[in-house]
């Protein structure tokens, strides 16, 4: 390799074994291929879909990294432990966690299914917080530097008519994350989150086209954000170059979308 190209050693991350939910599509794809082409072993976590995951294992393999698939619901307290404990063993430990998995119920809270609310609370929030446990404690334990990344969505901070439920699991998830963040700062383990406006992935094909069309005339940039881009912020906030950030909030919504 040309050595201008090589990465700073603080960017690297050749050693790091790294676990990304929900990895098997859209923004956890992308995540996952990019963690694995600085250097990261990948393990892409799916629920459902193991062939698309297995897909993101062999792009990762046929560029010269390391992946594994492991399929289990995050919001599942057993299948979360029996699941790390996959992970753990087949990369010889885990050292970042980026909880990307994650769904869209939208409707206005008028019209708003209860049980709805209940799948988002257990997806949205209560899989963040079994995973970040988990992850957590395996670094403590290890007495480890470690990352976790969260991605929320800007909607978790500004709100928006239509996605009442889902603002709050994600407003719930930054709050997560700067509460964890305290509890373990004077350890080498940073915890931020990411609130990405629109991003063009599948999720958006259960989100109405004039809900969307809204969205992006409210980005400054006037348009969505890409996969990869999200991704490139997540390998940051995974390095060794992001150390004194934590319990943060990282906007990444071209010019501060306020829907
Ligand atoms: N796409 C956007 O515009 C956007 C904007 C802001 C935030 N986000 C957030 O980004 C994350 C990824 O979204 P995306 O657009 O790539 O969505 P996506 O629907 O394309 O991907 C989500 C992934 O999570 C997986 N998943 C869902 N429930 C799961 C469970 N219980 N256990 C394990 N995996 C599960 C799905 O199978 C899928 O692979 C989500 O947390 C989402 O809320 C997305």
């Amino acid at each position: 390799m040309d050595a201008s190209n090589a990465l700073p050693a603080s960017l690297d991350l050749t050693g790091r074994r790294a676990l990304v939910t929900g990895g098997s599509r859209g923004i956890g794809r992308a995540i996952a291929i990019t963690l694995a082409a600085r250097g990261a072993a990948v393990a892409v976590n799916y629920a459902r879909g193991e062939a698309a995951a297995r897909e993101v294992v062999a792009a990762i393999e046929d560029a010269g990294g390391k992946a594994v698939a492991v399929g289990f619901d995050v919001s599942d307290a057993d299948a979360v432990a029996a699941g790390f404990k996959q992970v753990t063993e087949a990369l010889g430990g885990l050292d970042i966690l980026v909880n990307n998995a994650g769904i869209s119920i939208d409707a206005l809270l008028m019209r708003a299914k209860e049980e709805d609310w209940e799948t988002l609370q257990r997806v949205n929030l209560r899989g963040t917080l079994l995973c970040s446990k988990a992850a957590t404690r395996s670094l403590l334990r290890a007495k480890a530097s470690g990352r976790i990344i969260n991605i929320t969505s800007v909607v978790g901070e500004q709100g928006n008519a239509g996605q009442t439920m889902y603002a709050a699991t994600k407003a719930g998830v930054i709050g997560m994350t700067k509460s964890l963040a305290k509890e373990v700062a004077d350890t080498e383990i940073r915890i931020n989150s990411i609130a990405p406006a629109v991003i063009q992935t599948p999720m958006l094909e259960q989100v109405s086209q004039e809900t969307i069309d809204y969205m992006v005339s409210k980005i400054p940039v006037g348009r969505t954000g890409k996969t990869e881009e999200v991704a490139a912020l997540v390998h940051y906030l995974s390095s060794d170059e992001c150390g004194f950030a934590t319990g943060a909030c990282f906007d990444i919504s071209g010019g501060r979308a306020t829907y």
